[in-house]
């Protein structure tokens, strides 16, 4: 499902290079769930923009499912994410003048699916937000965006879902509910789930966790 091979990404800051993410080589399969781990700065959310096609590479291979991603346009790296990923990001990246409701149905509309607002309504269901539906994000508290930012991620089943600590603003009983129809979904689906998290419930529940150190991908440890 993920191939990452050589892969470093670096970018220039006030006229000095800096190296963010540097020789990553790894490989998921499909059905996996990998948790990454790894303290803050440490490049785990640029790596989950290389592999969402957000960022690009600046040097090595990077293929989801089967696509290579490196020198894709824009518009084909947009095509590549409505067909293979939910992604939910740090900071969440609603659409804000759009509503929960219509934010969560925008994948299954933007892939001309039939019963957008209907299969969304059940995920906001899901997410206990259907009280919610018609809030704008700045109507709604962060663990409330970040809930509609997992409908949004999971409303097409995709064979990928890439999260970034998503259940880094919940409190610990929401938390447990959502990694609990997490961990049904992409088990229903038999699709991968790569996740970052600092929460150890979370990370527990991974079949493997890789750890992140100053941009470099150290050995396999334990998740716990
Ligand atoms: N556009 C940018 N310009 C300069 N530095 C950047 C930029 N984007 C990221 N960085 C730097 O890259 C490093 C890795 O950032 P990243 O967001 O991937 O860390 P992280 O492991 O996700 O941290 P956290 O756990 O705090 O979310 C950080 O030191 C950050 O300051
Ligand atoms: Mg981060």
């Amino acid at each position: 499902m993920i191939h990452l091979d050589q892969v470093s990404f670096s970018l220039i800051h006030s006229g000095q290079k800096l190296s963010i993410l540097k020789n990553i080589s790894l490989s998921v399969a499909k059905g996996e769930v990998v948790g990454l781990l790894g303290p803050s700065g440490s490049g785990k959310s640029t790596l989950l923009a290389l592999l969402a096609g957000v960022e690009q590479a600046t040097a090595g291979v990077v293929q989801v499912n089967g696509v290579r991603l490196n020198g894709l346009s824009s518009d084909q790296l947009a095509h590549f994410r409505r067909q293979h990923l939910g992604v939910v990001f740090q900071e969440f990246h609603l659409v804000p003048t759009l509503t929960a409701w219509e934010n969560v149905a925008l994948p299954l509309d933007l892939a001309g699916l039939p019963g957008s607002r209907q299969r969304a309504m059940a995920m906001l269901e899901q997410v206990g937000l259907a009280h919610r539906a018609n809030h704008r994000p700045t109507e709604l508290s962060g663990g409330e965006q970040q809930r509609v930012a997992i409908a949004r991620a999971f409303v097409g089943c995709p064979p990928l879902i890439l999260a970034d600590e998503p259940t880094g603003n919940l409190d610990q009983n929401t938390s447990q509910h959502i990694i609990d129809l997490l961990f049904s979904c992409v088990a229903a689906w038999g699709s991968t789930l790569f996740l970052v998290t600092h929460d150890p419930q979370l990370a527990r529940r991974a079949d493997r966790c890789l750890h992140l150190v100053d941009g470099c991908l150290e050995g396999s440890q334990p998740c716990g």
